[in-house]
């Protein structure tokens, strides 16, 4: 029996402590905004946010999270207007749209440690989130789009 927060509630499940944080995401819990891409970490997909910073979940054991703070896609904003989200639909970054989850969750800790990033800070904290349409050019404007807002200013 596990318990942690899930997008600001609180969640048990009864499943064998190595099943992959994403399994349960999706197939026990039902939020299917987060993909599975390649499932050993490599691609970035599956990226939520543990207790506020970004995770692949499809490499981390629901043994691993009890009683912490996940946060998905769909918690990331309860109207899905967070900046990044708002950013991504103005820039039309999304191509397939299998990525972008994860890119977004791995854009929003992005957020808190550069307020005002530039192109290799994005690269550098993006480049783990693989998009096989290669939307890189529409991802780093719509960070720095978001940026901006959150800042109250116009992209560096
Ligand atoms: S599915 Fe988790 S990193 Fe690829
Ligand atoms: S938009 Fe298709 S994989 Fe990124």
């Amino acid at each position: 029996m596990i318990t942690f927060n899930l997008n600001g509630k609180p969640v048990t499940l009864e499943v064998d402590g190595e099943t992959p944080l994403l399994w349960a995401i999706r197939d026990d819990l039902g939020y299917k905004g987060t993909k599975f891409g390649c499932g050993i970490g490599m691609c970035g997909a599956c990226t939520v946010h543990l207790d506020g910073r970004a995770i692949r979940s499809c490499i981390t054991p629901v043994a691993a999270i009890a009683g912490a703070t996940v946060v998905t896609i769909e918690g990331l904003d309860p109207n899905g207007q967070h900046p990044l989200q708002k950013a991504w639909v103005a820039t039309q970054t999304p191509q397939c749209g299998y990525c972008q989850s994860g890119q977004i969750m791995q854009a929003a800790t992005l957020l808190k440690d550069y307020p005002n990033p530039t192109d290799a800070d994005i690269d550098a904290v993006m480049n783990g989130n693989l998009c096989r349409c290669m939307a890189y050019a529409r991802i780093r404007k719509a960070i720095k789009l978001a940026a901006a807002e959150l800042r109250g200013g116009a992209p560096a």
